[in-house]
């Protein structure tokens, strides 16, 4: 199956077809997304703190990103693979924004960029675009402006707030962008947004009324019990099957218990040493 490209989800979007996205960081869930159908597949910046063990995506690096893109690509043929931009790889200068977008492109094999943010980095988005590489745009929380926004808050909740964001997604569309991300806004504002754009909108915290929805796969899959955000569905309870699962390993190490003689090599024969003059079996 060939992988989606751009122009499908622009279709999907005017079939009234609703989109799912999930993030992946490696090479064995990427292959199970990639499996079950799903369409697109983010390597978010959100590694930083799933998988890396920061607090923020700030000290995330276009390498880490990098790394990880090739993995989930490596587990793919038919999802596009977007590769987020991490903070500051594309907010300096323009040339530097398409340096490292052709690098998560041409090094990572990723077949689109994420970028944060709206009317800073439109031309940014038109450059990207004209020079081939599709772009999907992010807007309401950025988490790259954490610290500025003051926390993981909803966003676009006073009139000139929302009408900023419905003007930065009008312009990230005019830019070129093929998809835009809105995360943690109001969701009467997010279908504002959704109802006036041609490209999809790809929800997370922003209501039902998204062409799509994305989620963090670690939250959907219940890999951190103490962090459980109001957006996020758990779908299983993989921390406590992994913790149940090595418990139940450790033990049984301890325990003398594994590995059996199913699990050995060899239990009935003599020791390849025994051969050997002067080495004795046991010992
Ligand atoms: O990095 C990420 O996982 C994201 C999603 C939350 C959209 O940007």
């Amino acid at each position: 199956m060939a992988r989606v490209t751009p122009a499908e989800l622009r279709i999907m979007k005017r079939r009234g077809e609703r989109i799912p996205m999930l993030t992946a960081y490696d090479f064995p869930t990427a292959r199970i997304i990639d499996a079950v159908g799903v369409p697109l597949i983010l390597v978010g910046d959100s590694v930083g703190t799933t998988v890396l063990g920061y607090e923020t995506t700030i000290p995330v690096t276009l390498d880490d990103v990098l790394h990880h893109t090739r993995a989930v690509v490596r587990g793919t043929s038919h999802a596009l693979v977007i590769a987020d931009m991490p903070f500051m790889t594309y907010h300096p200068s323009t040339d530097e924004a398409l340096r490292n977008a052709g690098r998560l492109i041409q090094e990572g094999g990723a077949q689109a960029v994420k970028l944060e943010g709206g009317r800073i980095v439109a031309e940014t988005v038109r450059r990207l675009v004209d020079c081939g590489i599709p772009v999907q745009g992010h807007l309401g929380l950025t988490p790259q402006s954490v610290f500025q926004l003051g926390g993981h808050r909803l966003q676009g909740k006073t009139a000139p707030a929302a009408q900023r964001i419905f003007e930065d997604a009008k312009m990230l569309e005019e830019a070129g962008a093929f998809s835009i991300v809105l995360e943690l806004v109001p969701a009467p504002l997010a279908r504002q947004i959704s109802e006036a754009l041609s490209v999809p909108t790809i929800g997370i915290g922003a209501g039902p009324f998204c062409d799509g929805q994305v989620q963090v796969i670690h939250d959907l899959l219940g890999l951190d019990p103490s962090f459980q955000p109001r957006h996020a569905r758990r779908y299983a309870s993989l921390y406590e099957i992994i913790h149940e699962a090595v418990s139940h390993y450790a033990d049984d190490v301890r325990q003398g218990q594994f590995p059996t003689a199913a699990e050995s090599f060899g239990m009935d024969s003599p020791s390849p040493l025994a051969e050997v003059v002067g080495v004795k079996e046991g010992g």
